[in-house]
């Protein structure tokens, strides 16, 4: 089979770092183009970007040439780790000109015809796909992954609510300074220090649940009545966003049961054997003290999502805490795993 090229815009950031790694031979996809803004349009992605990750720039990636985020690119797939407003225009005119746009960025997550997609919580969303082509007139197509936040805690919440019918929940997050792009938050703002504000971001964790756990109803999405309070702070840890979270249910629910859901958890089979598909989805961790970001933020390889703490609430019925890696399964390598699931459904 051969490969499918493939463009990642915004390739010297945050999120951009992570798919040049995550791409690295790929078995399906094969990086053909990286595009930057004004300032570095036209250097090698070397001279470019200042590389934040363990280790060294991955050597295809040294000598490419760093393009405009406009069509004309060499690509059939596009993955965007753009800044929101810059995506806002950009996205479109790339799915109007035909390509498959797989986007990080919130700029298109509530249109009703774009897919908020994790393969695990919602792979039959993708059929939005298809309204959107038709209604727009586009020949491809922008899927979006939600907020690095809401990921970790709607996996989690897919498989509570199949076993007990979610209600309400009560979350406040401890999220990495990665998410916050590089350079990010000054380190004199951080250092000895949690800030209790991020912009933008209690509302999108408090909605981008309802759209991913809502159901396909002919051409559009119904959103579950979930009710969600989000508070969420940055916090003095590189990478992986931890969440507190005090869940309610249509019933009453002993610790045991919420732990045999979250552990019984599976994906769907199309999406188990897709190449970034982790073998666990949530792990479930027993010690008292865990999940921690810096011990469990890379199980499976920074794709499967950590749970613990699992135990009664006083205020609501269940409450635990939750760990993701935003970078990865929060970013890159969520927008591939959804990028395969594309493939593997034809869409692609
Ligand atoms: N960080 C996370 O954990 C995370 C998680 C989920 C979603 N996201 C979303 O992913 C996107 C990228 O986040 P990030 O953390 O990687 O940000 P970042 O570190 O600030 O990187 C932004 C990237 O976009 C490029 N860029 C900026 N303005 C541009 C323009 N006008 N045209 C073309 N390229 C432009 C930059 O290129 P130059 O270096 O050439 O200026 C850089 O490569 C954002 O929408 C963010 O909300 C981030």
């Amino acid at each position: 089979m051969s490969k499918t090229k493939v463009a990642i815009l915004g390739a010297t950031g945050a999120v951009g770092q992570r798919f040049i790694q995550l791409l690295e031979n790929h078995p399906w996809f094969e990086v053909s183009a990286i595009t930057g803004s004004d300032r570095s349009v036209g250097q090698t992605y070397a001279k470019a970007c200042r590389w934040v990750l363990p280790g060294q720039i991955p050597t295809y990636a040294r000598e490419m040439t760093i393009l405009p985020s406009e069509p004309g690119f060499e690509a059939k797939l596009v993955f965007s780790a753009l800044p929101s407003h810059s995506a806002k225009t950009i996205e479109p005119l790339l799915a109007q000109a035909g390509y498959v746009v797989c986007s990080n960025a919130s700029a298109h997550r509530t249109w009703d015809d774009v897919p908020l997609l994790i393969p695990e919580v919602n792979p039959d969303h993708t059929a939005l796909t298809v309204v959107q082509r038709k209604k727009r007139g586009w020949d491809g197509f922008i899927v979006t992954n939600p907020n690095c936040t809401s990921t970790g805690l709607t996996i989690a919440l897919r498989a509570l609510h199949d076993a007990f019918t979610l209600k309400r929940a009560f979350v406040v997050s401890m999220q990495a300074l990665s998410g916050a792009g590089y350079p990010g938050v000054a380190s004199l703002d951080i250092i000895d220090n949690v800030i209790p504000f991020i912009s933008g971001e209690e509302d999108k964790v408090e909605t981008e649940p309802q759209k991913m756990l809502g159901t396909l109803v002919g051409d559009q999405i119904d959103f579950l009545p979930v009710q969600i309070s989000a508070h969420t702070n940055r916090v003095a840890v590189t990478d992986g966003h931890m969440v507190c979270a005090s869940v309610e249910f249509a019933q009453q629910v002993a610790p045991e049961a919420a732990t045999a859901a979250l552990e019984g958890f599976r994906a769907p089979a199309v999406v188990a054997s897709l190449p970034s598909s982790p073998d666990t989805v949530i792990q479930v961790a027993s010690a008292p003290d865990r999940p921690q970001p810096s011990r469990d933020r890379d199980a499976g390889n920074g794709m499967t999502i950590t749970v613990g703490r699992i135990r009664t609430d006083p205020l609501f019925h269940i409450r635990f805490v939750n760990l993701s890696h935003n970078t990865i399964r929060g970013a890159a390598g969520g927008a591939i795993l959804n990028a395969e699931l594309l493939k593997a459904q034809g869409l692609l």
